[in-house]
């Protein structure tokens, strides 16, 4: 893999509601050459090159250094493209389309012929997505053609929220950055795949479960929508265990708040003589009291605002890493939709998940 070697990564910022059209044209002019840029997505920044062209395609894993088996999401700016890409959309996507779109969801589809097998590492299905970051809408549009696009960081790490973390990880092997700010969302879009027998959430993220139920129930789907187990064989690889990881070990804590804290305690206790971090929300750092003062610490916000804790999330695990530390201590934070994207990152990401007890 040595065909990224020698791109010089140029950065070029870019107003996140209002990007300035030289800025877009000469990104669009890099994607129709064959290369690729990174732009920032509502979710995360994502790493995108013409996805109806497999030289460019092979060039997003090579860059990632990304298992080939892992198939790449291609991003649209209209709806009317999804026919380019998807053979057949079942009602029931397309209520999905019409609800989310442009928005945090991912469908997947049967795909069209025009999409490579790089693409879908082989699979006879696509994952399409309509993004609403006006940066990337702007780009699709511009250079004409759908862009694959997976989240801008090294393959099994963090997913990069920002232009600095996309260098952090791409740096020498893109050919630019878009600089749009940081990404709002803060984790990945909500995959799902939809067949006859109902609607599978390949990987939670930002469109919640419950919402997904009412769009359908609303538009007169009586279908089951389920969360796929994790599988020996995993349906979607975003599924696979170790995934989203800093360099630092993670220990995450799952259960109710006052045991996952004690037992937090105790496990901050037996690495004592480590460097460790927290990434905690603040009610939490204040609960742990003095606790905190040998630590290095991300905050992720008030815990009853979890669109802060999402937003913060990736930026928190990266901090920890940059800081040097050699474990990070965090807890699952229970609640709505979001609570369920952010649990399934931090088990992924963790080398060690404990399960406390009431
Ligand atoms: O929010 C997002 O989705 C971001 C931004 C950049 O759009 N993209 C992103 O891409 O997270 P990536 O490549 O990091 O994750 C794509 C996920 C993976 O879990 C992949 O396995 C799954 O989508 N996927 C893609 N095509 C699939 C297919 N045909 N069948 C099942 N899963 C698929
Ligand atoms: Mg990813």
């Amino acid at each position: 893999m040595t065909n990224f070697q020698g791109v010089a990564t140029e950065v070029l910022p870019v107003d996140a509601q209002h990007p300035g059209p030289e800025a877009i044209e000469r990104a669009a002019a890099i994607i129709r050459a064959g290369g690729l840029v990174a732009f920032p997505t509502e979710t995360v920044y994502g790493l995108g090159g013409n996805a109806l062209d497999a030289a460019a395609v092979r060039r997003i894993f090579a860059a990632k250094e990304r298992a080939p088996s892992d198939p790449l999401i291609v991003h649209i700016a209209d709806a009317a493209d999804l026919s380019r890409i998807a053979r057949e959309v079942p009602g029931a996507a397309m209520a999905l389309a019409r609800q989310f779109w442009p928005g945090p969801l991912t469908l997947v589809l049967p795909k069209q012929a025009a999409v490579p097998p790089e693409a879908t590492a082989g699979l006879d299905t696509v994952a399409v997505r309509l993004p609403s970051h006006p940066v990337a809408l702007a780009l699709i549009r511009a250079a004409g053609t759908p862009i694959a696009a997976p989240s801008a960081n090294r393959f099994t790490r963090t997913s990069a929220t920002t232009a600095a973390h996309v260098l952090e990880d791409l740096d020498g092997r893109i050919e630019l950055v878009l600089d749009g700010g940081p990404a709002i969302v803060g984790v990945e879009s909500t995959v799902v795949a939809v067949d006859a027998a109902g609607v599978h959430v390949l990987r939670p993220g930002a469109v919640s479960l419950e919402a997904l139920r009412a769009t359908l129930r609303e538009a007169g789907h009586d279908i089951p929508v389920e969360v796929a187990r994790p599988q020996a064989a995993p349906a979607s690889p975003g599924m696979l265990e170790k995934h989203y990881a800093p360099r630092a070990r993670l220990c995450y804590v799952r259960g109710p708040r006052e045991d996952a804290l004690a037992r937090l305690r105790k496990e901050l206790d037996a690495a004592a003589g480590q460097q460790a971090g927290l990434l905690l929300p603040d009610d939490d750092l204040a609960a742990l009291g003095d606790v905190v003062s040998a630590t290095t610490v991300a905050s992720l916000g008030p815990s009853d605002d979890l669109e802060a804790v999402a937003h913060r999330l990736y930026a928190g695990l990266r901090a920890l890493d940059a800081a040097g530390v050699e474990v990070i201590f965090a807890r699952q934070l229970t609640g709505d939709g979001l609570a369920r994207a952010i649990d399934d990152r931090l088990r992924r990401a963790a080398t060690t998940v404990i399960e406390v007890a009431e």
